[in-house]
């Protein structure tokens, strides 16, 4: 398993610490909201950050863009340092060229799922993917509550990679905990995101720790 706290719910006048403190704190990746105001209410962050954040972790950057235009920007976020870029399917006019840009841009390109997309709605990428990320909040902000019913999905992509021994990692965002992740990671997802869960928190490596423990014993 691994844990990619994501940065929205840290400190932003203090962004190199709080970076630095999860990286030695035992996080694996970090992940990167990027809002835009229009395919979502906020406004986070852009390339820029991206590329100063780059200089101060050697993390790999876990970028999601819940923004309507990914064609046009992914490049950039990928120039500016991104490893893995999420992109929703609503928002290009065809995924699978985005994702095939993405792929050649030299990233890993990821598919995010909505809590109400279904499964066989977005199968049809496997193929194009290296991650697909699972949402169990609706995207937008962070300290949601965990949409439970995701779970049964993440289940079922789980069996169906394991099936067709498709190479793509399952990964889980929103509302994810130390008290919760065990079911996540039961269900099958290997690449947990963490927001408010980590970094509202007092003690960044004691919270990190306590979320490995509850997901040891139900990891694949
Ligand atoms: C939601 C974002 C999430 C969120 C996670 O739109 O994609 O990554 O910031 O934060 P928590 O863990 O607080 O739900
Ligand atoms: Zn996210």
């Amino acid at each position: 398993m691994k844990i990619a706290p994501s940065i929205l719910s840290s400190d932003f006048s203090r962004l190199k610490d709080e970076i630095q403190a999860v990286e030695s704190a035992g996080a694996d990746w970090l992940h990167v909201d990027v809002m835009d105001g229009h395919y979502v209410p906020n406004i986070t962050i852009g390339p820029v950050v991206v590329e100063s954040i780059r200089k101060v972790t050697s993390l790999p950057l876990d970028v999601h863009l819940m923004i309507t235009d990914p064609d046009k920007y992914a490049p950039e976020f990928i120039k500016a340092g991104a490893d893995w870029v999420s992109i929703h399917p609503e928002t290009c006019k065809e995924p699978k060229a985005s994702l095939k840009k993405i792929r050649e841009l030299g990233a890993k390109a990821s598919l995010a799922v909505n809590p109400d997309v279904p499964l066989n709605q977005v199968e049809r990428y496997f193929s194009d993917i290296d991650m697909i990320l699972m949402m169990t909040v609706f995207p937008g902000f962070a300290g949601q509550a965990f949409i439970e019913d995701v779970l049964s999905k993440v289940k079922a992509a789980r069996q169906l990679i394991d099936q067709r021994k498709l190479s793509l990692l399952i990964e889980a965002d929103g509302g994810i905990k130390a008290d919760n992740i065990g079911s996540v990671v039961g269900a099958g997802a290997e690449v947990i995101v963490s927001g408010s869960g980590i970094f509202k928190t007092s003690d960044y490596a004691d919270t990190i720790r306590a979320m490995r423990k509850a997901a040891q014993k139900l990891e694949r």
